[in-house]
């Protein structure tokens, strides 16, 4: 009577959390969760006062709100370069991860193979868990976290209906290359899978290049999910605004699972995330400038303490390899960055199945810049 279903059997939560806890509890700076401490657009706040009492507080159609499924559809064709039927083709969902989960649960069977490239996001790893998928994880390559082709290949079954693909990368910041996306495209043909990308950090990379969707690379067209969410481009994951689109039939199974799950997205938050999704390009450049700056100061916190931070192509993480620290594992240099220099990370094995190639930890710069000016003060104390 009082025990957890067997679908929790071996499913731990994040070390994220406890991690936040460590940090608490002697006073340090906690860059291990990813939150995102960044000020939303004024445009949007000032939107909101606006115009809150006036937008509708009922529940939403179970696919979203007309205005903010044209706006999201807006949005792909002009950033994304996906064509989409709003009514038909996306679903607004409870941010990100709700997209994610209603696609799973929409159109995966238990005991269906899913493919993850590590590492991955902690909470890919618990859905698929959770909804009983077999994960498949294929690792990238090191030094410079490159998705080969061979290995690919080498992780796909005769279970395997999926490829899970997130780009930019969290945690190791990679932007996957038209030639890495081929072959994700070559594999999905040959053993006709589906594939489900996470394009949450479309809008914050580093390097040049416009942020490549999956589903424009040939032969993904017709058989990719793309997911995002208004989570990280206008700081408000509190907001719990995402979306999922893609083929009509596929798009469809997703809109009942969704509906069951979660009835709609919150409708007034629909309504005036609109303005977000109106914004100008220069509130994109500004954004990409604000974290580059925070990039480089942790970069130069870690490269002063002796470690060697990798340098992100996109999102607002440092994978860090803590080799230099001379500790067995990732969980033994989150102890000592954390013990010696009061600065809370995640260590690299909460994004791997087996072992990490090296101590990995993870910092998230996505903080105040007196967060980081703390925790460079900090780091300066392990310098090795
Ligand atoms: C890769 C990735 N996907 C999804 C999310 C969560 O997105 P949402 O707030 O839209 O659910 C995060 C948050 O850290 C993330 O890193």
């Amino acid at each position: 009577m009082t025990q957890a279903a067997t679908r929790l059997d071996n499913f731990a939560q994040s070390p994220i959390r406890a991690m936040t806890q460590r940090c608490q509890a002697v006073g340090g700076v906690n860059l291990g969760q990813g939150l995102c401490q960044v000020r939303p657009p004024n445009a949007l706040l000032d939107a909101g006062a606006r115009e809150f009492s006036r937008v509708d507080h009922s529940y939403s159609a179970a696919q979203g709100d007309r205005e903010f499924l044209r706006a999201v559809a807006d949005k792909l064709n002009r950033y994304n370069g996906i064509d989409v039927e709003p009514s038909e083709q996306v679903v607004a969902t409870i941010g990100a991860t709700g997209a994610f989960n209603a696609t799973l649960l929409a159109l995966l069977n238990p005991g269906d193979g899913v493919v993850l490239i590590e590492p991955y996001y902690g909470y890919h790893m618990s859905a698929i868990r959770l909804f009983g998928l077999l994960p498949q994880p294929v690792r990238l390559s090191m030094p410079n976290f490159r998705l080969e082709l061979e290995a690919l290949r080498e992780a796909v079954t005769d279970e395997t209906r999926a490829i899970v693909v997130c780009t930019p990368v969290n945690p190791c910041g990679r932007r996957f290359t038209p030639v890495e996306l081929a072959n994700v495209a070559e594999v999905a043909q040959d053993r006709d899978l589906i594939v489900i990308t996470d394009e949450i950090y479309e809008h914050i990379y580093y390097t040049d290049g416009d942020h490549l969707s999956p589903a424009t690379v040939a032969g993904l067209e017709d058989r990719t999910l793309t997911i995002s969410g208004l989570s990280k481009s206008y700081s408000i994951p509190g907001w719990r605004l995402g979306h999922v689109s893609g083929p009509r039939e596929l798009i469809a199974s997703i809109r009942v699972v969704a509906d069951s799950l979660s009835v709609c997205a919150p409708t007034p938050l629909q309504q005036i995330a609109c303005h977000a999704l109106s914004l100008p390009d220069s509130y994109y450049l500004d954004l990409r400038r604000i974290y580059d700056a925070k990039r480089r100061r942790l970069t130069a916190a870690f490269a002063a303490a002796g470690v060697a931070p990798n340098d992100p192509e996109g999102t607002y993480y440092l994978f860090v390899d803590c080799s230099a620290l001379d500790v067995p594992d990732g969980w033994a240099a989150a102890q000592v960055i954390l013990e010696l220099g009061g600065v809370a990370t995640i260590p690299g094995e909460a994004f791997y199945v087996d072992a990490p190639d090296r101590p990995f930890v993870r910092a998230c710069f996505s903080v105040p810049d007196e967060a980081l000016d703390r925790a460079s003060d900090g780091l300066r104390r392990i310098s090795c």
